[in-house]
């Protein structure tokens, strides 16, 4: 039965000690502390992922561009990035001058096709920068040989991976450089916000430099030797981020009983089918992620009569290689899961009766289509 207004497709879970950090730091975050909650927070990330470097930034896309800013692509560099993810992936390549080579995905995790990615290298290629896309960690081991036979950086864009395990090993760790996404919509939230994580020195000192105008300050206070951004993480939303992660395993909890829920009440059906941790995978499940495999209703107007029931739904991201900007790309399985494949709800906040009330209308527009 409908309970709410709205079920929204996702939100954070927000607890009172998390405003209290927020407004300790708006009350005290000035003066000499102006940097004490941005470090607090970029030490405890650090602790949690078992990195050497961590970076606050404005957003994940702040994190990622400077990352690949940092490895030194540039122009007339080409990037291979999965076809499918959130645009944010192919704009910061081409951002710094280079070109996105847009590749297939796999059809059991929806990430890069390890299988597709050397027919993509030219002798122009120096990067690869696989998405953990929806939390479910890409096929790093051999995304890594490739890039080692072919003397390629990887970079691994783990904008909404926080928490994900590749065969044990932490995403964002696995490869030069990561960034993370802290936006309102991920699993753990400051607002916007994100994260660059390294275990390089390099990377990181001129990360440090980039974030903010290209700053070298040996050479005197406000000296920049290089043309740099302004991608400070503010200390109002580092606080949030510090509460945020002392609650990770909870948030966690809370995606993995979501995920196990709609997993069970759409066990039996052949119509839907969820995307499950490959094996050796622990994913977040950020968002849980389904396919849609019938010829009777088409995925726009099944997401409409869920709009009419009040449930709020997200489709899959659309390949970069249909959008203007982008090179053509032949991603036949990246087209369907653009065509047939979305996430479920998963705001933080519904209840095992919200998630009962959802699958009721999923269950219901499948069987009267
Ligand atoms: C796969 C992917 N890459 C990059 C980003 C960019 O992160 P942000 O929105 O924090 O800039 C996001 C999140 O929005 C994402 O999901």
């Amino acid at each position: 039965m409908q309970k709410r207004d709205r079920y929204h497709s996702a939100g954070p879970s927000i607890i009172p000690s998390d405003v209290a950090a927020v407004a300790d730091a708006a009350a005290n975050g000035w003066y000499t502390n102006f940097r004490h909650h941005i470090s607090k927070f970029e030490d405890e990330f650090k602790e949690y992922l078992g990195v050497k470097y961590a970076l606050a930034t404005s957003s994940g896309t702040a994190a990622l561009h400077l990352s690949l800013a940092a490895a030194g692509i540039g122009p007339g560099d080409e990037v291979i990035v999965p076809d499918l993810t959130w645009v944010a992936t192919g704009n910061v390549v081409q951002l710094l001058g280079a070109r996105a080579v847009p590749v297939d995905i796999r059809p059991t995790d929806w990430n890069i096709d390890p299988d597709k990615i050397e027919a993509a290298i030219t002798d122009k290629t120096k990067a690869i920068f696989p998405v953990h896309l929806y939390g479910h960690p890409a096929d790093m081991d051999r995304i890594n040989a490739i890039a080692e036979k072919h003397g390629l950086l990887v970079i691994e864009d783990a904008a909404p991976a926080i928490g994900s395990k590749y065969k044990g090993r932490a995403a964002g760790t696995l490869a030069l450089a990561a960034g993370f996404s802290f936006q309102g919509a991920k699993l753990m939230v400051t607002g916007q916000g994100g994260m660059l994580v390294t275990d390089d020195k390099t990377i990181y000192d001129r990360a440090v430099s980039l974030v903010e105008h290209g700053r070298e300050p040996e050479h005197g206070i406000f000296y920049s030797g290089k043309t740099g951004y302004n991608y400070k993480m503010p200390a109002l939303c580092a606080a949030l981020g510090s509460s945020q992660l002392t609650r990770l395993d909870d948030i966690i909890a809370i995606k993995h009983k979501q995920q196990a829920f709609y997993t069970e009440r759409f066990a039996s059906r052949d119509d839907v089918q969820m995307i499950e941790a490959q094996p050796d995978m622990y994913c977040n499940y950020a968002y849980p992620s389904l396919m849609l495999k019938t010829d009777k209703i088409n995925r726009d107007d099944f997401f409409e009569a869920l709009r009419a029931k009040n449930i709020d739904s997200r489709p899959t991201f659309p390949r970069q290689s249909t959008m203007p900007t982008f090179m053509d790309a032949d991603s036949p399985v990246a087209k369907s899961v653009e065509e047939n494949g979305w996430n479920l709800p998963t705001a933080a906040y519904l209840t095992e009766e919200d998630m009962g009330y959802i699958c009721d209308v999923v269950e219901g527009i499948l069987d009267n289509a």
